[in-house]
């Protein structure tokens, strides 16, 4: 693993908040008094969710909501780790008044921040936050593997997670994929993204030492072992039949990523995405 990544991953996850919070602070402060920034757009140094262009991120992810998924106007939707509203602000200009949003996650901050620059003007865009250990964002908390989602059964049209279950490991996210068929309505679907462990990835990452997953735990691997929730990856066989399956759904589509080496033109995104559905 690069050293600059081994070293972030390295410090507690709220000195890594800190050193992303002074590092862009020049920038975040012109952006803010020059108006540069618009209101629904995070300071840099919030956004501890990647790197990238959080707008155009955003947008690309909405349209590939619609496009895979079938998102429609009026559906209600639950965006699992919602961080800090990258996907929920290019929902706002797509979901009409029928439709509705929540979110939720483990980082206070994001949702604060979500709260304030988003539900003040959105009131059918609502985030909630849940205490709930993960060792890449935050420290202590309950356990992510027996958690209850605050909501009924059979609430939502559509549920996400992008760039979630690439940072849980298998109790958590057999868990979660019970909870999303609890709450995914009859016909519902889910749009997740993962890392995929299959024999084309483990042949390609041999190629690309820059973004692997060196620890084997069996039927699935770790990108850093301190920090297990730094990257997980997915045994392919594993994911579809045990976990997927095991929580009542099925894989609509597979679209692999190029996060292994695959050609980037050939990919829809860096991460694989997977189409889940609930039987009707
Ligand atoms: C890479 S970020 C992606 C955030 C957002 N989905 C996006 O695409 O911008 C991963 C997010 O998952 C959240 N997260 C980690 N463990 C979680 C859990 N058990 N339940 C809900 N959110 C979680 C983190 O706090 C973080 O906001």
């Amino acid at each position: 693993m690069p050293t600059i990544r081994k070293l972030f991953y390295s410090l507690p996850p709220a000195w890594r908040f800190l050193a992303r919070r002074l590092y862009y602070l020049p920038t975040d402060l012109y952006e803010g008094l020059s108006g540069r920034r618009g209101p629904m757009t995070p300071p840099r140094g919030l956004i501890y969710t990647g790197s990238g262009d959080f707008r155009a991120q955003g947008e690309k992810m909405r349209q590939d909501l619609v496009e895979l998924a079938g998102l429609q106007p009026h559906h209600r939707v639950l965006d699992v780790g919602s961080g800090i509203g990258r996907i929920a602000v290019p929902l706002t200009e797509y979901l009409d008044e029928q439709g509705s949003y929540e979110g939720f996650d483990v980082v206070e901050v994001g949702v604060r921040w979500c709260e304030k620059a988003i539900t003040s003007h959105f009131p059918n865009f609502r985030f909630t936050y849940v205490s709930l250990d993960n060792d890449l964002y935050r420290s202590g908390g309950g356990s992510a593997a027996d958690f209850r989602f605050p909501y009924p059964d059979e609430d939502f049209d559509v549920v996400v997670l992008t760039s979630v279950f690439t940072h849980m490991l298998p109790g958590e996210v057999a868990n979660y994929l019970r909870e999303i068929g609890r709450v995914l309505c009859p016909g519902g679907r889910c749009f997740a993204t993962f890392f995929i462990w299959n024999e084309e990835a483990a042949r390609l990452s041999r190629a690309n030492p820059h973004f692997t997953f060196p620890y084997d735990r069996g039927h699935y691997r770790l990108m850093d072992e301190q920090v297990q929730a730094a990257n997980v990856a997915y045994e392919e066989g594993y994911l579809r039949r045990e976990l997927i399956e095991g929580a009542g759904l099925k894989v609509e589509q597979a679209h692999y990523g190029y996060w292994a080496g695959r050609k980037k033109e050939r990919c829809k995104d860096f991460q694989d995405i997977l189409v889940l559905s609930k039987p009707k």
